[in-house]
């Protein structure tokens, strides 16, 4: 089959793209013929690697899995070949206590596609039958496949961990990222104000146009927790995502008001950061880390997508030959929403 794939941790000049031998899945496992695979930035960190990370060699990124069953494992016997469906893009291996209370990705046996195990940036790819789940019919396999890592992530994110609220004001670090253009979008059909933060007049004008209330340029202006402040009333966000860290984490803590949640998921610019303690106790901020989510979470999404008729923003789609671009589109921060690769 063709894949994506590569032997060595670096930049994107290792990335190939050729053939390798087709996966055979494994009895409790279903083989799938991808039609669409999304790019996250944790394929970039993936590719680049990072200590105790141990990949089967040759490795193939892509967690976002949309496509038809090809085959099945000879113990399964819920699905069927031909069947549209998606895959779940992290799951517990092990049931234990974190899975026997409805938190999947506290387990210590989570895995996500294209890190812990091979992903979708290939012809195809052999899944357990447990990650299987119906494609919405109303989505094309584009279109279903450009949500399910960062919905998954946004949901648990905003809704469980952050507990956000119609009426409330959320600000957005970073709009034009795939989370968090998401995010702009589950929060607005919640009825949440959102303030975006963007790298470009043209996406600052995309977050408006997806409904955020207001958007700042953080090229332009450089103390933006100010603007923020001033856009509140003095106030504050009451929740803010910053999933940049290292330069926006200080910012974050001066944009959130009195009592306020900071949810973090990720450091697209660095794991370091420095903040000013007493904000954090004077204000009572809840500093709340979330990653991935549940099945129940990944059901609750699907359900949301299909009755809201929520459309992710497609960016830009690459053919599985030219897939080093579409990371490259990630690694430069182009884009705005979800980069998709197809493999024909
Ligand atoms: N823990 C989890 O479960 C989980 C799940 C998904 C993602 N993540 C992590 O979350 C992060 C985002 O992932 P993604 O796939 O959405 O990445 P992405 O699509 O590459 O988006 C990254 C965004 O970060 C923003 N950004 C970069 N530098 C900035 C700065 N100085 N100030 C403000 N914004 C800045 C950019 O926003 P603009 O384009 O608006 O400028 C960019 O689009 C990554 O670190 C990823 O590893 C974690």
């Amino acid at each position: 089959m063709k894949s994506l794939h590569f032997y060595d941790h670096g930049g994107l000049s290792n990335l190939s793209y050729g053939d390798l031998p087709t996966p055979k899945p494994q009895p409790d496992e279903v083989l799938i013929k991808v039609k669409a695979c999304a790019v996250n930035h944790l394929d970039l960190w993936v590719l680049r690697g990072w200590p105790g990370l141990r990949l089967e060699r040759p490795h193939i990124g892509g967690a976002d899995i949309a496509g038809t069953i090809a085959e099945l494992g000879n113990e399964v016997s819920e699905w069927k070949v031909g069947q549209e469906v998606v895959v779940i893009p992290g799951y517990a291996e092990l049931d234990d206590e974190y899975t026997a209370r409805g938190e999947d990705s506290l387990s210590p046996s989570y895995k996500i596609f294209g890190e812990s195990r091979k992903g979708g940036f290939a012809e195809f790819v052999a899944v357990p039958a447990k990650c299987l789940f119906l494609k919405p019919k109303s989505l094309s396999f584009t279109e279903a496949a450009a949500p399910l890592l960062v919905g998954l992530t946004c949901w648990r994110m905003l809704l469980r961990r952050a507990q956000l609220k119609a009426g409330e004001t959320l600000l957005v670090v970073g709009a034009g990222g795939g989370v968090n253009s998401f995010s702009l979008q589950l929060a607005v059909a919640l009825g949440v104000k959102v303030i975006a933060l963007s790298s470009t007049e043209g996406k600052c004008a995309q977050a408006i146009s997806m409904g955020a209330s207001e958007a700042i340029n953080y090229r332009k202006v450089a103390d933006w927790s100010r603007e923020v402040r001033r856009l509140t009333g003095g106030k504050g966000a009451d929740v803010v995502i910053d999933n940049v860290g290292t330069q926006t984490f200080s910012q974050s803590i001066n944009s959130c008001a009195r009592g306020g949640r900071i949810v973090t998921v990720g450091n697209t610019s660095g794991a370091l950061v420095e903040f000013d303690n007493r904000l954090v106790f004077t204000k009572q901020i809840s500093i709340l880390g979330s990653t991935m989510g549940s099945r129940t979470d990944f059901i609750e999404l699907l359900e949301f997508i299909e009755t809201k008729n929520i459309r992710v923003n497609i960016d830009s789609v690459f053919n599985l030959k030219d897939g080093e671009e579409a990371y490259r589109a990630l690694e430069e921060g182009r884009q705005y929403g979800k980069v998709v690769v197809v493999p024909e």
